[in-house]
């Protein structure tokens, strides 16, 4: 029988999900078409009754919605419960399970792209939205030493760092901004140097002065090479884009969905293309 999975966002026109999930499905041999469901925000409660239909494996969900599907669904992982947002839904027998993949995608992607070791790491998050409350709270589970959250709005930062605080007993700061001076590790999770986002040539923090070694992660991954890891990149520092963490949580999405492994090979190279093909359709 053909299964549907599904992303649900809007806009969802720059999502590569389908094109990398599409292929992971076919390498895996399986007979899944996932679709793309645009879904404006009035629409959302329909249209999440919609994957309880026997033929939906589950769907992504993605801006707007991680926060707004929670009280449609039936029950939650504790981490995406913790975290607050949702950004995996799994349906099995009519019933709808929220995850979390976020989080666990980004520590995967420190770990394998990276061979960053979180444990007692000292780290710089830059933002406080929706992607940056899934890496907070995954950097303190995994066992980050401090974190410091920097965030053009401050009482975005302090009300995500007491909630990380209080859930992992991690000592997490927050301040309006910040000199890169004294982290292992400093992520970008704002949409500064994002193609098509609000500052696309700009950088989210000056990183001279920065420690020598300091891991430079930007968790954009259009363009591949973001300015602020153009800028690591000329300074020596080690450097790792979005892209492996979109490819993990969408991966970690797949086995909730499939309980089979998904290729992230086939996963990587099909979003690389995929992303190829745009830039050359640039103008
Ligand atoms: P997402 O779900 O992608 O995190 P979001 O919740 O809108 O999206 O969060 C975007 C983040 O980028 C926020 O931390 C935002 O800062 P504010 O909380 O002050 O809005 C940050 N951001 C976006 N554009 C920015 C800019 N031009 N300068 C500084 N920070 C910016």
């Amino acid at each position: 029988m053909n299964r549907r999975a599904a992303i649900i966002g809007h806009p969802l026109g720059h999502s590569l999900s389908p094109v990398f999930q599409a292929a992971a499905f076919a390498a895996a041999g399986l007979d899944v078409t996932y679709e793309r469901w645009e879904t404006a925000p009035a629409d959302l409660p329909a249209r999440i009754e919609s994957l309880r239909a026997p033929d939906v494996l589950g769907a992504n969900v993605t801006i707007p919605h991680k926060e707004a599907v929670i009280p449609f669904l039936d029950t939650l992982d504790p981490d995406a419960r913790i975290v607050g947002a949702v950004n995996t839904i799994v349906a099995r027998d009519g019933r709808l399970t929220g995850h979390n993949t976020d989080g666990p995608g980004f520590v995967r992607a420190l770990h394998e792209d990276a061979a960053f070791d979180v444990r007692g790491a000292r780290i710089l998050l830059l933002g406080a939205g929706g992607a940056s409350r899934g890496i907070a709270f995954a950097l303190a589970r995994a066992g980050a030493g401090e974190l410091v959250i920097a965030n053009r709005t401050l009482s975005r930062a302090e009300r995500l760092a007491a909630g990380v605080a209080s859930a992992t007993g991690v000592p997490v700061r927050a301040v309006p901004a910040v000199e890169c001076v004294g982290f292992s590790a400093v992520v970008n999770a704002t949409s500064i140097g994002m193609s098509g986002g609000p500052d696309p040539a700009g950088t989210p923090v000056a990183l001279a002065g920065a420690d020598r070694g300091t891991l430079v992660v930007d968790i954009v991954y259009s363009p591949e090479e973001t300015p602020l890891l153009r800028e690591a990149r000329a300074r020596g520092l080690p450097a790792l884009g979005g892209l492996p963490m979109l490819i993990y949580q969408g991966a970690l999405a797949f086995e909730l969905w499939t309980a089979e492994p998904a290729s992230v090979a086939t996963m990587f190279d099909a979003a690389r293309m995929e992303l190829a093909r745009r830039e050359t359709m640039q103008p």
